[in-house]
């Protein structure tokens, strides 16, 4: 896993929601190098005109109705329509999905995601944390939510940004229109780590996002090795199970990520390290170095209580 495994760049829109914005971009562009030719070519017909000290040719740019127009009207016209072309495509987003949509609700903490899953009725049906998996032509309806401070989600490729405010429910919608991996991040200041709140976007077929879905929304499996069963009793006997429940084993925690099937995530921390036995060694033993300011502390763990931690950990499929 680095940087760029994962694409984030608005001009390679996969949703007809990205595409809008992009678009807005480039008109953007456009027009900004239009008004830069134009400004420059006035800019050199004038330097060229007063050097022959030819005044009387040069009334036409120094007049009062040029001033006013390039200094006041084109700027308004130019601002009125980019504001406008944005709330169009915000206003599109915020307003409600079409029938049929999968309803995510995305609450932002210091300094990862939760992603919860819901049926009709608005039961939860699975957790998980820092990476969202979607079905490809369904369109998707998010209920964004913040447990702390102001955050912002932002998939460049799939969405525009829309904030998680505390004790407000915000909504938008999008819908994939092809397979692939997209990084989102978090786009409001929030924090000294808020650079490394990240997430992953799995955007899969139908069928495939099904089952990954029935899955999650299990409870852990028994280990079926010894160290496995090991880690689950330090797991057990540690203060890990006061923030992160394991669905079926400890179901108390209410500050950090569900790690119920952690060991089917690619990544740790919300993207900021790859989900492997060496990474989550140094993340358990130091999140403080890592991620400085965090709410996970060190938990003091032998060699073999932490070997046989992360073996149960990673085997939480
Ligand atoms: Cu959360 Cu920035």
């Amino acid at each position: 896993m680095n940087s760029e495994t994962f694409s984030q760049s608005v001009l390679n829109p996969a949703s007809p929601q990205a595409a809008g914005v992009s678009l807005l971009w480039w008109i953007m562009l456009l027009g900004a190098v239009i008004i830069f030719v134009a400004v420059m070519g006035l800019l050199f017909y004038g330097l060229w005109q007063a050097r022959g000290a030819r005044g009387s040719r040069l009334s036409w740019i120094a007049s009062r109705n040029l001033v006013l127009a390039a200094g006041v009207a084109i700027p308004l016209l130019v601002l009125i329509s980019l504001v406008g072309g944005s709330l169009l495509l915000s206003e599109a987003e915020a307003s409600g999905p079409p029938d049929g949509a999968l309803t995510i609700r995305v609450t932002g903490w210091r300094w990862w995601w939760e992603i919860q899953y819901l049926d009709e009725e608005g039961e939860v049906l699975a957790t998980t944390a820092n990476e969202m998996h979607v079905p490809v032509g369904r369109p998707l309806a998010l209920r964004l939510v913040s447990g702390d401070v102001i955050h912002s989600f932002w998939v460049p490729e799939l969405s525009g940004k829309t904030d998680l405010v505390p004790g407000h429910v915000n909504t938008s919608w999008f819908e994939v229109e092809r397979p692939g991996v997209f990084r989102g991040q978090c786009a409001e200041f929030c924090g000294t780590q808020h650079a490394l709140m990240a997430f992953l976007v799995f955007a899969e077929p139908e069928p495939e996002f099904e089952a990954w879905l029935a899955r999650q929304a299990q409870p852990a499996e028994a280990p079926e090795g010894e160290q496995e069963r090991r880690g689950r009793e330090v797991f057990q006997s540690s203060t890990c199970l006061s923030c992160h429940n394991i669905r079926g084993v400890s179901e108390v925690g209410v500050l950090g990520p569900d790690l119920t099937h952690f060991g089917s995530r690619e990544s740790l921390a919300a993207v900021t390290r790859p989900n492997t036995i060496g990474h989550l060694g140094g993340w358990i033993a130091d999140p403080q170095g890592i991620k400085p300011g965090n709410l996970m502390p060190a938990t003091a763990l032998d060699s073999e209580e932490l070997t046989a931690l992360i073996a149960y950990l990673r085997g939480l499929e």
